[in-house]
């Protein structure tokens, strides 16, 4: 039996609570198609800090270099909001980033058809929206020098090389041709001449993908398309700071932010975490959504893993679930029962497991 070693890094907040159902998945995907995991744990954010003052501590940092695969919960913690920059959370988080080189961030977008009536937006806009948000994520305003506090002004740097815009903009069109062969590249080119580089790279790029159609919208009509005619989009390919702010209100579309998985993809082994934060104002209490995490590991299994089958049970397992009514209390009806983490974790294991009992044939 192949043995694959994820390192697990639970972090903050629902971190932990959401992880411990993405580790149960894998234990009933593990069961049901005769593969083993080992999950070993290390600390990141906050809960580096507070064991080795280290957001990002040094056995976290050996460990994922020697991994298959990362797995991470969520990072931040209000108690270090006044901190330096070196012992915050997200500083933990994007080291880990930086270290593994995972350029590419896709964080697909798919309305379930059981909560289209969860979103604030209507219905008949929902229908059939499928989204790729593909995500540079190791470079731009996030990592730029210089950058700092300079007195009473503040400089942060927005830099792209044609060489980081190129290897991203490949990913999206590959993921194009596996979907709807289209791309819609965001940037803000009417202004930025860092956009102007990303728009003629991207255009460069497109020309080996002659079978997809490349679009450029600038971010302010993606912004409102996303929302108005989500439907307009299959693969949406933005640099680092848009692709943050476009994630979170796509995120709409889908009724739950704590719904939403993401994988970050570079040369080495992939990170996965759900797209939600660590949510400290509900940490501890069992009622995070732990679906984000579980999509999660469908996506770890496919572009991780390679393990196509296995990702598509998760996947088939958790539309299941929704399908029969299962809710977390920020995908119920308003006063309506909800589950917690834990049972629907459980949940969703039973019905990879009861696939398999019932003789389901595994492929889609
Ligand atoms: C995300 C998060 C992170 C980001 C934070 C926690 C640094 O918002 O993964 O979208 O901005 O990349
Ligand atoms: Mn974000």
């Amino acid at each position: 039996m192949k043995t694959y070693s994820i390192a697990v890094l639970p972090g903050d907040g629902i971190g932990p609570e959401v992880i411990a159902e993405a580790e149960r998945t894998l234990e009933a995907v593990g069961e049901r198609f005769g593969l083993d995991f080992t999950l070993p744990r290390f600390a990141i954010g906050a809960a580096g800090v507070a064991v080795a003052g280290d957001p990002f501590p040094a056995d976290t940092r050996a460990a994922v270099a020697r991994a298959d695969a990362v797995l991470l919960g969520a990072v931040g913690d209000p108690s270090l909001d006044q901190a330096p920059r070196h012992l915050k959370p997200e500083s933990g988080l994007l080291a880990l980033r930086a270290q593994l080189g995972v350029y590419a961030n896709l964080r697909p977008v798919t309305v379930f058809p059981a909560l289209v009536n969860r979103s604030p937006l209507k219905a008949d806009r929902l229908e059939g929206v499928d989204v790729l948000i593909v995500r540079e994520l190791t470079g731009g305003l996030y990592y730029g020098e210089p950058r700092g506090r300079e007195g009473a002004s503040a400089v942060n740097t927005l830099r792209y090389s044609a060489a980081e815009i190129k290897r991203v903009a490949r990913v999206a069109f590959e993921s194009a041709r596996q979907r709807r062969r289209h791309v819609t590249s965001v940037d803000k080119a009417n202004v930025l001449e860092v956009s102007q580089l990303w728009r003629e790279t991207v255009t460069r790029v497109g020309q080996d993908y002659p079978d997809v159609r490349l679009d450029h919208l600038y971010v302010d009509t993606a912004a409102m398309r996303l929302v108005a005619d989500p439907r307009a989009f299959d693969v949406l390919l933005t640099e680092n700071m848009f692709g943050d702010i476009l994630s979170d209100e796509a995120a709409v579309l889908v009724g739950s932010l704590g719904l939403l998985p993401s994988a970050s993809l570079g040369e080495g082994p992939g990170l996965f975490e759900p797209i939600h934060g660590s949510a400290p104002d509900i940490a501890g209490g069992d009622v995070a959504n732990p679906i984000g995490a579980i999509a999660t590991v469908a996506l770890l299994l496919r572009h991780g893993l390679g393990l196509a089958e296995p990702a598509a049970a998760v996947e088939r397992a958790i539309s299941s679930a929704l399908e029969q009514g299962a809710r977390t209390r920020d995908i119920a009806e308003p006063a309506a029962p909800a589950l917690g983490t834990r049972a629907m974790g459980l949940r969703i294991a039973g019905l990879i497991a009861e696939a398999q009992r019932s003789g389901a044939p595994v492929t889609m």
